[in-house]
């Protein structure tokens, strides 16, 4: 009998303690979109609680209560026997209350389905197994469109525009602090926003089941002021190194990639273009690398090279036979990109 009182203490804590750091937690948003979800999940929550509390307080005075006369007589709720009236309350308690949380629920879906200003930066995003590609559209200027994966990057303050598909099955584009879920489906374009108020790193997570490597489907929302934002467009549709390289490390680097990597990846303002893999174009700019599976630092890329299956059992990407010099090569090559 005690363990369900700890369980739901020890649940609660966790919940209230885990609150700020959290990086899926969708408790506390960070973007309009997602403070609106966050309110509704807190009030629907908390009147389901209170429920649960008034139904056990109720079944817990019915248990105690003495009963003079046994017997299936004496649990029958009889007409009368003065029964009814605890029907008339329950109806009259639940009927408004849920009345209540379904409209709240429909306003609010009806408050976050578009934005309040309409969108200046659009973002195409295609989920695939196990990553995402993303492409950052300029309908006024083609030339400017480029691509990157597993990394969104967004000015705050202004609501983005995404458009959502898939290549393979159907995944689920969710960054809980930042808005509500919404699915990517083959051959369909689902249109969706977000909206970061501060500067920061958002996780977001494949929602939708989609294979072996569902639950390392991840990716990064780097939120950053609009200026700083235009700073590192223009660095991405340039083809510079991000870090300088040593002529002879960033020509063997670059050899090792061509021989090794650049059928499935691409490299902007190389000779790379394939699509089968993630853009790899400045590739040293992510915070995580195989689709937020491992922080990007050089230690990790050089196994993950060398140990897909390990690190990600069923990744389309198979090991990579190099020798150990000629992975350095290539791990400080995509590193300082
Ligand atoms: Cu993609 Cu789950």
């Amino acid at each position: 009998m005690k363990a369900a009182p700890t369980v739901a203490l020890v649940s609660a804590s966790l919940l209230v303690g885990g609150c700020g750091r959290a990086p899926l937690n969708y408790l506390h948003g960070a973007g309009i979109q997602a403070q609106s979800l966050a309110q509704l999940a807190w009030g629907l929550g908390l009147i389901s609680l209170l429920v649960v509390l008034i139904i056990a307080f109720l079944l817990a005075a019915a248990i105690m209560r003495r009963r003079d006369a046994v017997g299936d007589e004496a649990l029958a709720v009889r007409r009368d026997g003065g029964g009814m009236p605890w029907i008339y309350i329950g109806l009259a308690t639940s009927v408004p209350a849920l009345l209540a949380m379904t409209v709240w629920t429909l306003l609010t879906i009806g408050a976050v389905a578009a934005p309040p200003t309409p969108p200046k930066l659009t973002i195409a995003v295609t989920g695939e197994r196990w990553f995402w590609s993303v492409r950052y559209l300029d309908p006024q200027d083609p030339a400017r469109s480029f691509a990157t994966a597993n990394q969104i990057v967004i000015p705050t303050g202004q609501p983005i525009r995404l458009l959502l598909s898939s290549s393979d099955v159907i995944h689920s584009f969710w960054v809980p602090k930042l808005g509500g879920k919404m699915d990517m489906i083959p051959g369909k374009t689902n249109i969706h926003w977000i909206e970061a108020d501060q500067p920061g790193l958002y996780r977001g997570q494949c929602a939708e089941y989609c294979g072996l490597q569902h639950a390392k489907m991840a990716f990064d929302v780097l939120a950053m002021p609009p200026a700083k934002f235009e700073q590192w467009r223009s660095v991405q549709l340039s083809n510079n190194m991000r870090q300088p390289l040593g002529l002879a490390l960033a020509q063997a680097g670059g050899r090792v990639f061509s021989n090794h990597c650049a059928a499935c990846h691409a490299i902007r303002g190389t000779g790379a273009g394939a699509i089968a893999g993630p853009d790899l174009s400045h590739f040293g700019s992510r915070a995580t690398i195989a689709a937020g599976s491992l922080p990007n630092t050089p230690g990790n890329l050089a196994y993950w090279i060398g140990h897909t299956q390990q690190v990600k059992p069923g990744a389309e990407m198979p090991p990579i036979a190099l020798t150990p010099k000629e992975t350095a090569q290539v791990t400080a090559f995509l590193e300082a990109l």
